[in-house]
């Protein structure tokens, strides 16, 4: 896997602000992996992605310092049908991005703009609405359906592009439970079944994480972490200092690494933390059993 984009020594800061929104950012992330975004508001994420997309500085005053490179290139050497092409980004309101009367016609409108033919139009239609569920709904107006079909409905015209990257930030930010249930399937089939980048932004840590090849940790425009969930969650008080709440499970194993009762790695699966504390109670239950045979 290579490099799909390198940013270095990134700093950006918004005209009329006293403080850099990122500050002296550097990372590399590699094609088809799933980066988990997280941090407190105003931390800078959006700030980030928006460098990713080229939005910043294309359409933000302020000054730009540093480097952002897709594929190799400098962003600001791409144009925009270039940036189209590579990059789709989901916003955290699904209608800032509608401009159709049809959920069909609104995923059709981006795949026109890149000049695709009829045929190859109504193939990905197809497609990406098998994706996203929205095989029902073709006729219906993205405004009178709910948040979680219009995030759907905004996600798969993104998709309907083919962009190498796809960003969504805090696209469940808005819905229901049910709606971010069916937004955190969507990302999964989306990590298992696309050859796509994809960099979430996102306030559910757990379930992000549990997508997550790597997660960032920002935090006043600064990356604080940046590594695999296991190593991410290695110390969690940094996360938690920042409001923010780490898996339940890794909480758990935090505590009885804490208390002296396991020394291994950490694990990010539900499933395994199970498997750690029942061998923890077995061993203790043995030790307890081996005292009270000594006394009798
Ligand atoms: N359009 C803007 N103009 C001026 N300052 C902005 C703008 N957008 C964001 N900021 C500032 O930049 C910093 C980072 O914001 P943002 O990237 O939106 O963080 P996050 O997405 O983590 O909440 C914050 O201090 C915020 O107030
Ligand atoms: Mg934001």
């Amino acid at each position: 896997m290579g490099k799909i984009i390198e940013i270095e020594n990134l700093t950006w800061k918004y005209s009329n602000t006293d403080k850099p929104a990122l500050d002296n950012v550097s990372l590399d992330i590699e094609e088809n992996s799933f980066i988990g975004v997280c941090g407190p508001n105003e931390a800078g994420k959006t700030s980030l992605v928006s460098c990713i997309k080229g939005l910043i500085p294309n359409n933000f005053m302020g000054i730009y310092q540093g480097e952002v490179k897709l594929f190799g290139k400098d962003i600001k050497t791409l144009n925009t049908k270039e940036l189209a092409e590579y990059v789709g980004f989901v916003f955290a309101d699904p209608e800032s991005q509608f401009t159709s009367m049809s959920v069909e016609e609104e995923l059709a409108f981006g795949m026109e703009n890149l000049g695709l033919d009829r045929k190859e139009i109504g193939k990905r239609i197809e497609w990406v609405s098998e994706i996203t569920g929205l095989e029902d709904l073709l006729d219906k107006s993205p405004y009178d359906i709910s948040g979680g079909q219009k995030q759907r409905v905004a996600i798969a015209s993104v998709l309907s592009m083919q962009p190498k990257i796809v960003i969504l930030d805090e696209p469940t930010s808005m819905l229901d439970p049910l709606g971010k249930d069916s937004i955190f399937e969507i990302c999964e089939r989306m990590k298992n079944e696309l050859n796509m980048t994809i960099i979430m932004v996102e306030h559910t840590i757990d379930r992000l994480a549990r997508l997550s090849d790597k997660m960032i940790l920002l935090n006043n425009g600064k990356i604080k972490k940046y590594a695999e969930p296991n190593i991410f969650f290695d110390d969690i008080d940094e996360i938690i200092e920042l409001g923010l709440n780490p898996p339940a499970p890794i909480v758990f194993l935090d505590k009885l690494k804490k208390s002296g009762l396991y020394n291994g790695d950490i694990k990010t699966k539900l499933e395994d933390v199970i498997e750690i504390a029942r061998d923890i109670y077995k061993e203790n239950i043995k030790k307890e059993d081996l005292l009270c045979n000594q006394k009798q």
